[in-house]
């Protein structure tokens, strides 16, 4: 079983950025404790910051992988290329948001993933990609 995580733009501040919403612990150090739970699945990670790499990965782990944990942070909100690129491939998509962004301000509240994404989990931390997995197994 292999899944991937996929972060945008400004989660690689996590553990610096905005504690009392992201918490703070780097994604690195999660990731450890993730793969530790979960050694029967083959695990990656890519973080960008950058839209076009996130499309490109998109395509090239989509129609391989058996899942893709994507949280395309702010790009969730404005980005129809990642949303057709989720459209486009055959790995399903869970999206993930650390915060709940539906409690938040009201540009957060639209996604362009969520119509094509299998699920959505929001509002439950870093937990929150550990329940992605699960979803998978
Ligand atoms: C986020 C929520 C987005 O609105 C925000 O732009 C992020 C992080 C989250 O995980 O809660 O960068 O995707």
């Amino acid at each position: 079983m292999k899944i991937i995580i996929i972060n945008g733009p400004n989660l690689n501040l996590l553990g610096k950025r905005e504690p009392t919403i992201y918490g703070n612990s780097t994604f690195e150090d999660y990731f450890k404790t993730l793969k530790s739970k979960f050694n029967e699945v083959e695990l990656f990670y890519f973080q960008s910051n950058i839209e076009g790499e996130i499309i490109d990965k998109l395509h090239e782990v989509g129609f391989s992988y058996d899942g893709i944990i994507l949280n395309a942070a702010a790009y969730t909100h404005t980005s129809v290329g990642i949303g057709d690129a989720v459209k486009g491939i055959e790995t399903p998509v869970i999206e993930v948001h650390i915060s709940n962004i539906h409690a938040r301000e009201e540009f957060r509240h639209n996604s362009f993933i969520a119509p094509n994404a299998a699920g959505i989990i929001v509002g439950f931390g870093l937990k929150g990609y550990e329940l992605a997995i699960q979803s998978f197994l």
